[in-house]
């Protein structure tokens, strides 16, 4: 089974957790996009989606999914997306898709948080995959040196312009041991806006697919 076929499994399992009347917030990526695909087949049940990129907007909105300010939809009782890593607490390595940003607003605002992933997802010390960290143009230089102190390699991401018109700085060289004190010191760079460690707020839930079937995980 191809690791496509198993992010599709991991997506279609989310769809027991969406409930009639919903509104559901909407991650970025490979796997999100068969979450949404397999959303369409219930989009009359639902009330519409919040979504966390334009790239998922257009997917949404192509099948004719309504696509939901969240300012208008408040608090939102469920937040389905993918990761590039994830530890057995469920904290995560997100941003893979440039998309970290929206994507940590949409899931501070939800209830509860299912990630879909294929198996490959599943690590014991995050850092393998390297750690997108979304900054302001003019910071790039002052917030790479940082990095750089605290024993990263970060490389700018080539042609890469965020939905917020901002930069990716991909940090190589890390081993996360401690992933909410990384999270909380380098949120504190000033010119970062986003880190791509999802450990404050981990994931309540964790769908892998596997070729035997759909793991599920918690905390
Ligand atoms: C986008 C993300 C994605 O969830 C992450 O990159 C996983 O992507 P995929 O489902 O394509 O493997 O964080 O910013």
């Amino acid at each position: 089974m191809s690791s496509d076929d198993l992010k599709k499994r991991a997506a279609e399992a989310a769809l027991e957790y969406v409930e009639d009347n919903m509104i559901v917030g909407v991650g970025t990526g490979s796997t999100v996009n068969h979450f949404i695909d397999a959303l369409a087949r219930i989009k009359h049940r639902i009330d519409g989606a919040v979504s966390s990129s334009e790239a998922s907007t257009q997917r949404l909105k192509a099948h004719h999914i309504p696509v939901l300010d969240l300012n208008a939809a408040g608090p939102l009782p469920l937040y389905v997306d993918g990761a590039d890593e994830s530890n057995h607490s469920l904290q995560l390595i997100k941003g893979g898709g440039a998309a970290l940003t929206r994507e940590k607003i949409v899931a501070a605002a939800s209830e509860q948080f299912v990630c879909i992933a294929d198996q490959s997802k599943l690590v014991d010390v995050l850092g393998t995959f390297p750690l997108p960290v979304e900054v302001i143009p003019m910071a790039r230089s002052h917030v790479a040196r940082e990095l750089l102190k605290r024993g990263g390699q970060p490389v700018l991401r080539e042609h890469c312009v965020t939905d917020n018109g901002n930069l990716i700085l991909d940090v190589y060289n890390l081993r996360i041991l401690e992933p909410a004190r990384l999270e909380a010191e380098l949120n504190n760079i000033p010119g970062v806006v986003t880190v791509g460690l999802f450990a404050l707020r981990p994931a309540d839930l964790l769908l892998l697919g596997t070729p035997t079937g759909v793991r599920t995980l918690r905390p």
